[in-house]
Parts: C-alpha cells; structure tokens; sequence
C-alpha cells in the first residue's frame, strides 16, 4: 500500500548545510519526493505536530530548538515509505544508530539528530496535513519507478 511520510531537516540540519545530503540520500535510495519547502515551525505547529510529547520533560528544549530556525519539510510517497525512511534515518539517539545511517553518519546527540520522520502511516498523513497544502503536494510518475521496483 502506497503510503505518505514527512520528513523535517531539523533546524540543526539546516544550519550545517546537511539539507541537500538528507534529501538527496532518500532520493537515491529510490524514494518519490512529492513535496518540498524551506519555511520556519512556529510554537502552534510545534505543540500539533509533537502533540503526543507535550507534557513530556524534554518538550520545552524541543520546542525551542525546533522553532530556532528554518527546517526543510518534504513529503515522500511510496509503499513503505514510512518503514524505508525510519531504516534510513537510524535510531532516535544518535549513538544508537549505525553507520550508514543518516543519524548514524551525521550526528552525535539526542537533541540535534537532524532529522524527522513519520513514525506510521497515519502520523505521516496527519503530520503531512499539518505542514502542507494539498495543492502544494504534486502527484507524478517517476520514469525510474520500473528500475526501483520490480
Ligand atoms: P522524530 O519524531 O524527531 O522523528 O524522532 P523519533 O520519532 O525518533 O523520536 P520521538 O520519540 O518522536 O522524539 C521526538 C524528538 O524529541 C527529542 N527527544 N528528546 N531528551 C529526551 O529524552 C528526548 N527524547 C526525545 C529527539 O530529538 C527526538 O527526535
Ligand atoms: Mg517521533
């Protein structure tokens, strides 16, 4: 089943010019970008989207952090989608993740691990729906998808 997943380059990825690198290793692994923008998370959004860690100890700093500066969002389609990003992305500590990994091979802390993604299909919808327009989202077919999958 063909399924939708958000992807944030977190405020850190950004400032470190990581961008590029973190969409460009979901590209090549054969994901279908649908969606794209630079644009800043303001605390409305950030209390929506990490609803289920408002209450949490941590909440206050990833607040702070995640509205400290632009992040880039992109919308990827694609069976599994979600699953392929969480692999690609590696574990929420960064120590935990394994070269290889864009948190594995990118950072080191907790805190600044880079990058977001959906953890099911029905947070990327929500999450997706929380961030983009559905006239900003472009529906396409990828002359590479027969290469990509059988
Ligand atoms: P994300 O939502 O950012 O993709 O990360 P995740 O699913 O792997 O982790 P999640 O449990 O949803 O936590 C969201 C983000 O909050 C920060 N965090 N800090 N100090 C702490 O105990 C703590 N726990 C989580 C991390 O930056 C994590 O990515
Ligand atoms: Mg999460």
């Amino acid at each position: 089943m063909s399924e939708r997943t958000l992807v944030l380059v977190k405020p850190d990825g950004v400032q470190r010019g990581l961008a590029g690198e973190v969409i460009g290793r979901l590209e090549r692994r054969g994901l279908q970008l649908v969606g794209l923008k630079l644009m800043r998370m303001d605390e409305a959004l950030a209390a929506r989207h990490y609803a289920e860690h408002v209450e949490k100890s941590f909440y206050p700093g990833l607040r702070d952090f995640m509205t400290s500066g632009p992040l880039v969002a992109a919308v990827f389609e694609g069976e599994n989608a979600v699953r392929a990003v969480r692999q690609s992305m590696g574990a929420t500590n960064p120590l935990d993740s394994p070269p290889g990994t864009i948190r594995g091979d990118l950072a080191l802390d907790l805190g600044r691990n880079v990058v977001h993604g959906s953890d099911s299909a029905e947070s990327g919808e929500r999450e997706v729906a929380l961030f983009f327009r559905p006239e900003e989202l472009v529906g396409w077919t990828s002359d590479m998808a027969g290469w990509v999958r059988e």
